[in-house]
């Protein structure tokens, strides 16, 4: 996991005062790092029963378009306000420097569909909450949700009780 840390830049101060802010670019910019990443990031679904991958805009789409590449079945872009063309459900949520909110395509998944949420960094855990809450609005159930970095003292997975978490570095 080494390898996976020493690509990840700390950027004080950003994007407001205080904010330690985990710039993930070092890590995609590097194929075998990026590699590496993605399979650690699937490798405890492999084998098990999940139809569809959901990413989350704009930094989860990176990930969660490969991971979904990778295990042959289909990506589900969550999307910031306004970007999506077709009818769409939305959620609003708080972040660790704002707030925000999420949309979904309504046809994006269905009842029959079992879902693994994949994003960049799980912070407040607002994000992930909220995109769990899309997809479920849908009739859809949360498999898991995973993350390459977590920042513990923010207490993500207190806000994400009852799903299953996993991240690939600790912070
Ligand atoms: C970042 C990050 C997660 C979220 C985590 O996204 O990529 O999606 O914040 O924070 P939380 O756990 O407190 O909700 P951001 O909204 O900054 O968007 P971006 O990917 O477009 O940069
Ligand atoms: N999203 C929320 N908090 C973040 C942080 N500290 N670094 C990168 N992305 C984030």
């Amino acid at each position: 996991m080494d390898r996976l840390r020493n690509k990840i830049r700390d950027i004080p101060d950003f994007p407001k005062p205080g904010i330690v802010f985990k710039d993930i670019t070092p890590l995609v910019k590097d194929p075998a790092t990026l590699r590496l990443a993605v399979h650690q990031l699937l490798h405890p679904f492999l084998g098990r029963d999940i139809t569809a991958v959901a990413g989350m805009e704009a930094r989860g789409f990176i990930f969660g378009s490969l991971v979904a590449w990778e295990l042959g079945i289909p990506f589900v872009p969550l999307r910031k306000p306004g970007k999506l063309p077709y009818d769409v459900q939305s959620v609003s949520y708080d972040l660790e420097y704002g707030s925000a909110e999420l949309e979904v395509h309504i046809d994006a998944v269905d009842s029959k569909d079992k879902v693994l949420l994949i994003d960049d960094l799980l912070a407040t855990g607002g994000t992930a909450k909220a995109s769990c809450e899309l997809i479920e609005k849908l009739g859809a159930s949360v498999v898991a949700c995973a993350f390459v970095v977590e920042l513990d003292f923010l207490n993500g997975r207190g806000n994400l009780q009852g799903y299953e978490i996993h991240s690939l570095l600790h912070y």
